[in-house]
């Protein structure tokens, strides 16, 4: 009944579009609106607004909203997040049982400009650093935001995936300073961090100690040229972890990112190509990983994505997400330029960054904590990339007061539907709070939909109970 009510309104807003205004346009009924802020001169930011269909009226206990930020550098949110992970869609445009518009309004947004629907007009333009991109986003919010009392009503929640949780606590941040000068009329409800590159350094040493663990490499690797066969790949991890240690500390960013690339090649020869999104899938089997370029050097994503598309459909055909946005989304939104090719800019995003892709954000969660902003740190018991350990290890490091404690206490298992398997384990002190998602990789929404979906409603005390 859900479901039909949700295509009722698909096509309902796929006949009646109104009129553009202003940038933006929406559905008949109001329930999608979309449009460009313009938040530098010559630089375009593209968002996706979705009003729940579920959304109750309770000023006691306002309707949340997500702000869902993807990663890559470069990845669209309007795409991947919204149609293969946790929008009302999916990429056969079918409704999606688990979509989070069951807890809460979703705000997709292509970020960094030049990502997705996203662009720039110059090319100097694209952003250097996460808070520059924070500065994008919060211009974005201030200009979504301000003129519409109602949204100010629900508080906004900022859930990231990826590279996104750089942009998040760097927006979290700069959010907060502009509602306290009046300029952003917003209440921020908290910060959920998936699977997040908050500290590269402790991800890069996990990779050879979990993969060696779960036998995935071998002290001796494969044998794969003459060159290799006395070669010990354990040690070579731990030398580039190493190597990538001492660039970060020296603030040698791009060289660290380029031994980030070495020891990604090592780790893929070395295990005959994990994926580095799962270690139970070999690379190009995650069907989200490759179109979501989360956290990949671009030509690493070229050289499957071929494979991808022809393990998913058939490439141009239905639930290709390119031609999906390129087609029938693009004619949907109207306000597109023709000139602009959704993801046509994505690949200069990731290498405008190099030099602050290898920076860590982990004073960053420590002033949001500080703050008393609520902080949720979940992640994929078999991602690598972004890996339970190496987020483990940068928790550790937090300089918050009340980081003893929460290691001290004991995590509480979860359960899903009406299975009696453990799902995972959660424990909260004070503002921070912690999933750890069995069963999950990198993508945690599209791998345990049910336990995503709870989680979700726990961190917005959404006010419907999840009914899946
Ligand atoms: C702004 O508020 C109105 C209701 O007053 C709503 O219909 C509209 O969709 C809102 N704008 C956005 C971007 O959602
Ligand atoms: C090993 O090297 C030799 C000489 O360089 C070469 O002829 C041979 O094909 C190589 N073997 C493998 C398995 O690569
Ligand atoms: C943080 O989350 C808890 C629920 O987990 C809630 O009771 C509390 O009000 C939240 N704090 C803030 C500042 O939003
Ligand atoms: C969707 O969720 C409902 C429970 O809300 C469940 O009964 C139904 O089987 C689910 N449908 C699919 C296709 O998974």
């Amino acid at each position: 009944m859900e479901n039909s009510h949700i295509i009722l309104s698909v096509l309902v807003s796929l006949l009646f579009l109104n009129p553009i205004f202003h940038g933006a346009a929406r559905t008949e009924d109001g329930s999608e609106t979309w449009g460009y802020v313009e938040v530098r001169p010559k630089a375009h930011m593209f968002w996706w607004y979705y009003k729940s269909p579920y959304r109750t009226q309770d000023s006691n206990n306002p309707w949340p909203i997500i702000l869902w930020l993807q990663g890559g550098p470069g990845a669209s949110g309007v795409g991947i997040g919204n149609f293969e992970e946790v929008g009302p869609l999916d990429t056969f445009l079918k409704p999606r049982n688990s979509t989070w518009l069951r807890e809460a309004d979703l705000l997709f947004v292509d970020n960094p400009v030049g990502t997705g629907y996203s662009y720039v007009e110059d090319t100097n333009l694209l952003v250097k650093t996460d808070y520059e991109a924070a500065n994008d986003l919060t211009t974005l919010l201030i200009d979504i935001f301000d003129k519409n009392e109602s949204l100010q009503k629900s508080p906004l929640y900022i859930v990231a995936e990826s590279y996104g949780g750089k942009y998040a606590v760097t927006l979290g941040l700069s959010a907060l300073k502009a509602i306290e000068t009046g300029k952003l009329k917003l209440k921020l409800g908290g910060i959920a961090l998936g699977d997040t590159w908050i500290s590269p350094e402790d991800f890069v040493f996990s990779w050879g100690p979990l993969l060696k663990d779960v036998s995935r490499i071998d002290k001796n690797g494969l044998l794969k040229s003459n060159r290799s066969t006395f070669l010990d790949f354990s040690a070579i991890c731990s030398n580039l972890a190493e190597q990538i240690k001492q660039q970060i500390e020296a603030g040698k960013f791009v060289e660290a990112t380029d031994s980030w690339g070495e020891l990604e090649d090592v780790i893929t020869s070395s295990s005959n190509s994990v994926d580095f999104y799962n270690f139970l899938l070999d690379s190009g089997m995650d069907p989200v990983s490759l179109t979501a370029s989360e956290l990949s050097k671009q030509i690493g994503i070229k050289r499957y994505s071929r494979y991808l598309n022809s393990l998913r459909s058939t490439p141009g055909g239905e639930g290709d997400i390119n031609s999906l946005m390129n087609g029938e989304i693009k004619k949907k939104l109207q306000i597109i330029p023709t000139n602009v090719q959704w993801g046509g800019q994505s690949d200069l995003v990731f290498t405008a960054l190099e030099g602050d892709f290898m920076r860590p954000r982990i004073d960053e969660v420590d002033e949001l904590l500080a703050k008393g902003v609520n902080v949720t740190v979940y992640n994929g018991q078999f991602d690598v990339i972004c890996s339970t350990k190496g987020t483990e290890a940068w928790v550790e490091k937090l300089k918050w007061d009340g980081l003893k404690t929460f290691l001290d206490i004991e995590r509480t298992p979860i359960y899903c539907g009406n299975e009696k398997i453990t799902k995972g384990f959660t424990k909260s002190y004070r503002n921070l709070h912690f999933y750890w998602i069995l069963g999950a990789g990198h993508f945690v929404p599209v791998d345990q939909p049910c336990v995503a979906l709870n989680m979700l409603g726990d961190i917005t005390q959404s006010p419907v109970a999840s009914t899946i």
